[in-house]
């Protein structure tokens, strides 16, 4: 199944025939604010807001909860750099949670991480697996705490019913080339509080000169940046979105496909690793008693160790760790009033656990061929 074909493809074309490429020249016809529409719609939320990039869509979160100087937010230490850099980007500090086994953030380790000064959780639902949602709502609705879903990695993927981005307070999505619906580069959010989403807006739009009937916001207007998607973008998402079902339902077929050669194997030193929505599964990991079978088990073409996925793991993010700030009054370290560090110990536990698991490829543009073949070899 391809993701970009013919529907694209067309969509592409109208875009470029009617020469209309940004929102703002459309004249009330924006492929952009369709594509908001459809989004929301698909994922039962309020409101969208289609950007330009995944990173964006964090920041424009963070900034649509006014989290700021000062404030700690919790996030895992694996997941891709952005989770954590996009706090940086606000002024804020991140705070490393291990992962337990389902390779999302622990439940227990954020109550272990958390202080007075914590004001947000960002569960990030890696390689279409599922957070552990329910445990995370009832830990932030005890303490007060806002939940951004990064759900980057996971359009499309329910958790218990609901889809992933819509359980939380923001969900955040990329479409970059990786995504399971992808324009090259692309972004959005979605929300069910509106001060958040008008927030959000006013922050993408430098300040929402163009559209601030759009983000009716009970405060002063405040500046932002210019994050905003592209009409061409917009376009060739809408057909993906539609098709979105039917992907996760291919993604699952395999996934029980590698299950049932998993079980085959019979092997005592491998398992599917702890999900938590099995019956709902689109993603699999498969945890491994020693890291040198989970190695060798990650050499196989479309298997990946995790461990060895460079900026995904924590200990790999030179510029969060260097704790270098782009100027040195803007440094949100200063506002901390104790020591944050970002070492090995750290998350040892997450390091343990990533060098032992790997993931198998179950992506739809796999062709079916290729896909069988890779079931072969894992044995
Ligand atoms: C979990 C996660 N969060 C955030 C991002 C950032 O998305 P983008 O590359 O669109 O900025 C990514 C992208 O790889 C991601 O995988």
């Amino acid at each position: 199944m391809a993701v970009i074909g013919p529907r694209e493809i067309a969509a592409a074309v109208r875009v470029l025939g009617r020469g209309d490429l940004a929102r703002y020249y459309t004249a009330g016809d924006s492929e952009t604010t369709k594509f908001e529409n459809e989004l929301a719609s698909w994922m039962g939320s309020a409101n969208a807001l289609a950007l330009n990039s995944g990173t964006s869509a964090l920041i424009c979160a963070l900034v649509g909860a006014q989290i700021g100087p000062g404030d700690e937010v919790l996030v895992p230490a694996y997941t891709w750099v952005s989770t954590a850099a996009a706090v940086i980007s606000v002024g804020a500090v991140p705070i490393l949670v291990d992962v337990d086994e389902s390779l999302t953030i622990d439940p227990i380790d954020i109550k272990a991480r958390m202080t007075d000064a914590t004001k947000a959780i960002i569960p990030v639902h890696m390689l279409n697996l599922v957070a552990d949602m329910d445990a995370i709502a009832a830990i932030a609705k005890e303490h007060d705490l806002v939940v951004i879903e990064d759900a980057c990695q996971a359009i499309g993927v329910t958790h218990r019913g609901r889809p992933t981005g819509s359980i939380g307070d923001i969900g955040v999505f990329s479409f970059n080339q990786h995504k399971n619906i992808r324009c090259g580069e692309g972004g959005a959010l979605i929300t069910n509080n509106p001060k958040y989403y008008a927030r959000a807006g006013m922050y993408h739009d430098v300040g929402s000169y163009q559209r601030s009937e759009q983000f009716d916001l009970d405060e002063p207007a405040f500046v932002g940046v210019n994050s905003r998607m592209p009409e061409l973008s917009a376009a060739i998402l809408r057909p993906q979105v539609k098709r979105l079902d039917k992907q996760m339902a291919l993604r699952r077929k395999r996934r029980a496909m590698v299950a049932d050669r998993i079980d085959e194997l019979n092997d005592p030193g491998m398992r599917i690793a702890m999900h938590h929505d099995p019956a709902g599964a689109v993603g699999i990991a498969i945890a491994f008693d020693d890291p040198d079978h989970a190695a060798r088990f990650g050499e196989t073409k479309g298997a990946r160790r995790l461990v060895d996925t460079g900026r995904h793991v924590y200990t790999n993010w030179q510029s969060i760790l260097s704790k270098h700030p782009q100027h040195p009054r803007l440094d949100p370290y200063q506002w901390n009033d104790r020591d944050v560090s970002y070492d090995d110990d750290t998350c040892a536990r997450t390091l343990e656990i990533l060098a032992r698991t790997c993931t198998v490829e179950l992506a739809p543009e796999l062709p079916t061929p290729a896909f069988q073949l890779l079931l072969k070899r894992l044995g």
